[in-house]
């Protein structure tokens, strides 16, 4: 009965797919390919958590005890320890590209306004 079959990060990502799609809620992974075209909340919210963390999508619903019941028929595995994925709002912080971005616009723009003003020179004392 209790043979536990662990899950990677790699096999996680690997089905994603309508008829073979895997979740990993509160660190074990089900298989969700039979359950997918009978979930209340349709299939579209499923594919969006499919590679990832999904327990937090799953809580927020607030999916009643039926909804659990269901979920523990669908387990296949745990999902292997110390795989750290990233929760989806730990990646909203923009701070890191849009920092890059300004610093890049800032590199154009220096010599580039050198480069005027030279020119401006050249022109007024001609
Ligand atoms: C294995 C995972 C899941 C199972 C077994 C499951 C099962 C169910 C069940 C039985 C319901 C009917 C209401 C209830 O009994 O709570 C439901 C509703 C719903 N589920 Fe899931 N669910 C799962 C994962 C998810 C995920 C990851 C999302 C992502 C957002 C989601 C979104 C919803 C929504 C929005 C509803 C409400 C539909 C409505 O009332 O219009 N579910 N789910």
């Amino acid at each position: 009965m209790s043979e536990e079959k662990i899950i990677t990060l790699a096999e996680l990502k690997e089905h994603t797919k309508k008829d073979n799609l895997y979740l990993l809620i509160h660190g074990k992974v089900y298989s969700l390919a039979k359950f997918i075209d009978e979930h209340p909340g349709g299939d579209e919210v499923l594919l969006a958590e499919t590679g990832k963390d999904a327990t937090e999508a799953f809580e927020d619903v607030g999916h009643s005890d039926e909804a659990r019941e269901i979920l523990q028929s669908l387990y296949i595995g745990d999902f292997e320890k110390g795989a750290e994925l990233p929760k989806p709002e730990k990646l909203k912080g923009a701070a890191g590209p849009a920092a890059a971005q300004a610093a890049s616009s800032i590199s154009y723009f220096l010599p580039l306004t050198a480069l005027a003003v030279y020119f401006a020179w050249r022109f007024y004392s001609s």
